[in-house]
C-alpha cells in the first residue's frame, strides 16, 4: 500500500514538474521573439490595462479596483473590508472574492485591484475600513482566502499595497520607518500567505517610502524578500503613479508601472543599451508578466458566460456578508432585539437612517446600481405593521445633493437652455481652446472607465462650467464641490473654494444666503490627473427645525434607533481622519436625545474605530455595522429585529482614548518620517503590554444567545518535533434558546522568552453554527513553526524551546480565555 501511494505522489510530482517545464519553456520561448522595444513597451501599462503585443498574440491585462467590489461600470457594493474582518468567517471571504470575480469576468475585465491587506494601525487612518483590522493573522487567513475566491474565477488578484502603508496622511512620501523583525512578524505575514497559501497573480506596490527607500524601487522588499524569499512568481505592479525613477525602479522592483509607462517605458531603452540595466532583468519582467497571463488562460479562449447573473446572486451574497460582520457591542437588559410584535412606533433618528453608508471614499467606491438604507429596510419589512418615523437630527454637512438642472441656466448657441455650459480642455490647466464645449445639464460625474468623450481621454484633462443657479426658495445655503482631483468654484466672480490639487474625492463647501429668483453667476473649474475622475456640484438648504423634529420623534416613539458614524466623506483614500468621535452636530443631537432620558440603541457606520466612551456609555445597546454595503439597511434591520442573531466579533481594538493606542508617540510624523518603534507592540499587543483597558477589546463580539465552552484538551503536553501538531480540541455549546454563531478564538502565549514578545499572539480561530442546544467539538492546531519570531541575526525563523500557553476563548478579553501549558523542546 505504502509503496502505491508514494508512487502515486512521485507520478503527480513529475506530472506538475513537466506542466511547469512545458509553462517555462513556452514563456521563454515567447519573450525569445520580442524585441528590446516590445518588452519594454510592456512596462507601462495605459490607465487600467497593460499593453498588448498583437504580434505575438500577447493580450492586454484588463485591470479594475477593488477591494469592496469591482469599481467598474454598475456592481455589487459588498461591507467594507473591515466588516470581511469583523465575520471572522474564511468561507463568506472565500464566496465574496469569488462572487467579485464573477462580475470582474462579466464586464470583460481580468484582475481585480484587491484585496487591501494594510493593518489598521492608527485609527485616524483613511482607509481603515479597507483593512481587515489590526492582526496580521486574522487579515493573512482572510485575506487569502479571498484571493482564493477571486483567482477561482480566473481573474488575477493583487494584494496591496506593498508594504507598510499604513496611513494616508502624507501617503506618496512618508518615509516608514521600521525594524525587520516587527516588518516580518506583522506587517508582512498577510503578503506572505497570499503569496505562498494564495499563490497570488501580482502584487502593488505601495506609494511610500520603506526605511529611505521608495517600495516601487525597494530592493529587499520586492526582491529580497517577495521574489527571492517567498519565491513569488508573479508579477509587481507599482500603485498608480508610485514610480519615481527609471533606473532604480528597472532594477530593484516593479515589473508594470501604473497607469502609464512614464518611467519605465521612456527611459529604459537607453539604460539597457548602454549597460546600466541588464536586458536579463527586463527579460524577467516580461516573464513574470507572460506567465501569469499563461496561467490565466490569457491564451486560450477567455470568453465569458456565466450560468447565472453574477449580480443577481451577489445581492444575497453581499447581504450575508453586511449581516455577518455586524458587532454587537453592548446590549443592556437584552433591549435588543426588538421585537416587532410588541412595538407600535419607532423613530430612526440621524444622519444615517434614511442613507446608506455603503462604503468609504476614494478608489474603492462602488457605483451601486441600489443602495437599502436602514428605513428603507424597515418600511418594506414592517411599513404595514409599524408606525416608524425617520428624522436626520442634523443635516451631515457633507452631504452632496446635487443640484437638479432645473436651477441651472446657460446661454449656448443664443438660446437660454437649462444646465451649465462645460469646455472641456485636453490638458490640467484649462490652456489654450477648449477641444469640446457642450451643454452638460447637471454636474454630476463619475469617469471610472471612460472620460468625458473620446477627444478628451481618461486623464490630464480639465474643465470650465459656466452657467447661472437661480434658487427657488431663499434661506440659508452650503454650496458644494467634491472633486477627484482639484476643482475651484467662484460665485459672482468671487473665488469661494480652491483646491487646485491632486487628490481623491474629497467635498468643500461654501455658506451663503440665496435669494428665491436671484441669479447667482457660477464658475466650477475642474481638472482631472489621473485614475478615476469625478466632480459632483450641490447644495444643502440648513433647517433650523431639524434638531427638535427629530427628539419630537423620539419622545413620540416606544423604540428609539440612532444612526450615527461617518461616511464617504469623513472616512476616505486621500486623508486621514482628523479627530476620532463623531462629528460635532451628531454629538449635539446624542445630547439633546439624553436629555430626554430615554432607551436608545446606537447603530454607527464607520471604517476606523470612533474613540467615544461617553457615547458607548450613554447608549443602551450598540451595534458596529461598519460601512455595510448596498444591502446595508436590511442587514442592520433583521440584526435590530433578531431575524439574525449577531455574530461579527470585533477586528480591532477601541481604546478610550486616542493616547491609548500605540501609534500615539509617532503619528503622523517627524520630519516626513513615521516610526514603527511600537513595534511588534500594535492593536491588543500594546493594550497587553501596558495594562490598558479598552472599551471593547480585539475579538470582543455578542449575540443574542449564549455560548458554553469546556472541554478544553491539548492532544500532548509536548511537541518535539518541528512536524508534530498540536492540537487543541474543546466543547462548545449553544446555551441559549436561539441559533447563533461562535468564533473560537486560540492565542498563544510565551513563559519567560528569550526576545522581546507580545503577551499574547492570535494564532487560529473558527467560526462556528450552532442551533440551540446543540454541541460541536472544535479542533484547532498549531505546529511549532506557527510560534516562531524572526531573528535578524540568524536571518530566519526561530522557535524557542520552553514552556508556552495556549488560551482559547470568545475574545481576546483575559476573562474570556482558558489556558493550558504545554512544552516545546525541539532537538
Ligand atoms: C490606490 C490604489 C488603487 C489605484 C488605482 C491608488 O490611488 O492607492 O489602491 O488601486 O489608485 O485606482
Amino acid at each position: 500500500m505504502r509503496k502505491v501511494i508514494v508512487t502515486i505522489i512521485v507520478s503527480v510530482t513529475l506530472i506538475q514538474l513537466t506542466a511547469q517545464q512545458n509553462i517555462d519553456e513556452k514563456v521563454n520561448e515567447l519573450v525569445s521573439r520580442l524585441t528590446l522595444q516590445e518588452k519594454i513597451e510592456l512596462l507601462g501599462g495605459t490607465g487600467f490595462d497593460s499593453k498588448p503585443v498583437e504580434r505575438l498574440g500577447i493580450p492586454a491585462i484588463k485591470m479594475a479596483d477593488g477591494p469592496l467590489g469591482i469599481r467598474w461600470g454598475n456592481a455589487t457594493a459588498f461591507p467594507a473590508t473591515i466588516a470581511l474582518g469583523a465575520t471572522w468567517d474564511k468561507q463568506l471571504a472565500y464566496n465574496v472574492g469569488k462572487g467579485i470575480a464573477k462580475e470582474v469576468r462579466d464586464k470583460g475585465r481580468d484582475m481585480l485591484l484587491a484585496p487591501c491587506v494594510n493593518l489598521v494601525r492608527t485609527p485616524h487612518g483613511g482607509r481603515n475600513f479597507e483593512s481587515y483590522g489590526e492582526d496580521p493573522v486574522l487579515t493573512a487567513v482572510l485575506s487569502t482566502s479571498y484571493i482564493k475566491g477571486v483567482q477561482s474565477e480566473d481573474v488575477l488578484a493583487c494584494i496591496k499595497h506593498y508594504a507598510v502603508n499604513n496611513q494616508e496622511y502624507k501617503r506618496m512620501t512618508i518615509d516608514a520607518v521600521i525594524d525587520e523583525r516587527v516588518l516580518r512578524e506583522i506587517y508582512l505575514p498577510a503578503f506572505k500567505s497570499g503569496v505562498q497559501n494564495g499563490n497570488v497573480a501580482t502584487v502593488m506596490s505601495a506609494y511610500n517610502v520603506l526605511n529611505g527607500t521608495y517600495c516601487s524601487e525597494n530592493d529587499f522588499l520586492l526582491n529580497t524578500i517577495l521574489k527571492n524569499d517567498w519565491g513569488f512568481d508573479g508579477f509587481v505592479v507599482s500603485d498608480w503613479g508610485a514610480v519615481h525613477s527609471t533606473l532604480g525602479t528597472a532594477k530593484y522592483g516593479v515589473d508594470i508601472e501604473m497607469p502609464n509607462g512614464k518611467y519605465l517605458n521612456e527611459t529604459v531603452t537607453e539604460l539597457v543599451e548602454n549597460g546600466d540595466v541588464d536586458q536579463e532583468i527586463i527579460n524577467d519582467k516580461v516573464r513574470r508578466l507572460i506567465k501569469v497571463a499563461m496561467r490565466f488562460g490569457f491564451f486560450d479562449d477567455r470568453s465569458y458566460q456565466s450560468k447565472e447573473d453574477p449580480y443577481d446572486a451577489n445581492k444575497k451574497l453581499a447581504y450575508d456578508a453586511a449581516a455577518a460582520g455586524i458587532v454587537l457591542l453592548k446590549n443592556t437588559n437584552s433591549i435588543l432585539p426588538i421585537n416587532v410584535d410588541e412595538v407600535k412606533t419607532i423613530a430612526l433618528i440621524g444622519p444615517n437612517a434614511a442613507v446608506n453608508r455603503a462604503g468609504g471614499g476614494g478608489s474603492s467606491r462602488v457605483n451601486y446600481s441600489y443602495s437599502v438604507s436602514p428605513f428603507d429596510a424597515f418600511m418594506s419589512k414592517y411599513g404595514d405593521k409599524l408606525k416608524i418615523i425617520s428624522e436626520p437630527g442634523v443635516r451631515s454637512k457633507t452631504e452632496l445633493n446635487i443640484i437638479p438642472s432645473q436651477y441651472l441656466k446657460t446661454e449656448f448657441n443664443g438660446e437660454i437652455v437649462s444646465g451649465f455650459t462645460g469646455q472641456y480642455y485636453n490638458n490640467k490647466n484649462l490652456e489654450g481652446d477648449p477641444e469640446l464645449v457642450r451643454v452638460d445639464e447637471k454636474i454630476d460625474f463619475k469617469w471610472v472607465a471612460g472620460g468625458p468623450a473620446e477627444s478628451i481621454g481618461v486623464d490630464n484633462f480639465s474643465v470650465r462650467w459656466k452657467g447661472k443657479l437661480i434658487p427657488e426658495t431663499s434661506g440659508k445655503f452650503e454650496l458644494g464641490v467634491a472633486s477627484d482631483d482639484g476643482v475651484r468654484l467662484f460665485i459672482n466672480g468671487e473665488k469661494v473654494i480652491d483646491e487646485w490639487i491632486d487628490r481623491a474625492v474629497a467635498y468643500n463647501g461654501y455658506a451663503l444666503a440665496l435669494e428665491s429668483g436671484k441669479e447667482y453667476n457660477i464658475i466650477i473649474e475642474y481638472y482631472e490627473n489621473g485614475g478615476a475622475a469625478e466632480v459632483g456640484f450641490g447644495w444643502i438648504k440648513a433647517d433650523s427645525q431639524l434638531l427638535d423634529k427629530a427628539v419630537a420623534a423620539a419622545k413620540a416613539a416606544d423604540v428609539v434607533v440612532v444612526f450615527a458614524g461617518l461616511s464617504e466623506h469623513y472616512e476616505s483614500e486621500g486623508y486621514d481622519r482628523p479627530d476620532l468621535t463623531l462629528p460635532e452636530d451628531q454629538l449635539k443631537l446624542l445630547a439633546a436625545l439624553d436629555q430626554l432620558g430615554k432607551e436608545h440603541v446606537l447603530v454607527i457606520n464607520n471604517g476606523g474605530q470612533l474613540v467615544m466612551p461617553e457615547v458607548y456609555a450613554n447608549a443602551d445597546a450598540v451595534l458596529e455595522a461598519w460601512f455595510p454595503g448596498q444591502e446595508g439597511g436590511n442587514a442592520i434591520a433583521d440584526i435590530l429585529t433578531g431575524v439574525v442573531n449577531p455574530s461579527g466579533k470585533l477586528p480591532y481594538t477601541i481604546g478610550k482614548k486616542w493616547q491609548d493606542y500605540s501609534s500615539y508617540d509617532y503619528y503622523p510624523e517627524e520630519n516626513d518620517q513615521i516610526f514603527y518603534k511600537d513595534g511588534l507592540f500594535i492593536g491588543y499587543r500594546h493594550f497587553d503590554k501596558n495594562e490598558i483597558e479598552a472599551d471593547f477589546n480585539f475579538g470582543f463580539g455578542l449575540s443574542y444567545t449564549q455560548f458554553k465552552i469546556d472541554d478544553v484538551k491539548l492532544s500532548a503536553s509536548k511537541i518535539s518535533s518541528e512536524a508534530d501538531q498540536l492540537t487543541v480540541t474543546c466543547k462548545l455549546t449553544n446555551t441559549g434558546d436561539v441559533a447563533g454563531a461562535e468564533v473560537i478564538q486560540l492565542y498563544t502565549a510565551y513563559e519567560n522568552p528569550k526576545v522581546v514578545r507580545p503577551e499574547k499572539d492570535l494564532k487560529k480561530f473558527e467560526k462556528v453554527y450552532l442551533e440551540p442546544g446543540e454541541t460541536r467539538v472544535v479542533e484547532l492546531s498549531v505546529i511549532p513553526s506557527d510560534l516562531a519570531y524572526y531573528s535578524i541575526e540568524k536571518r530566519s525563523w526561530v522557535t524557542d524551546n520552553g514552556k508556552y500557553y495556549i488560551l482559547l476563548g470568545s475574545s481576546s478579553r483575559e476573562q474570556d480565555l482558558v489556558q493550558r501549558v504545554f512544552e516545546i523542546d525541539l532537538k
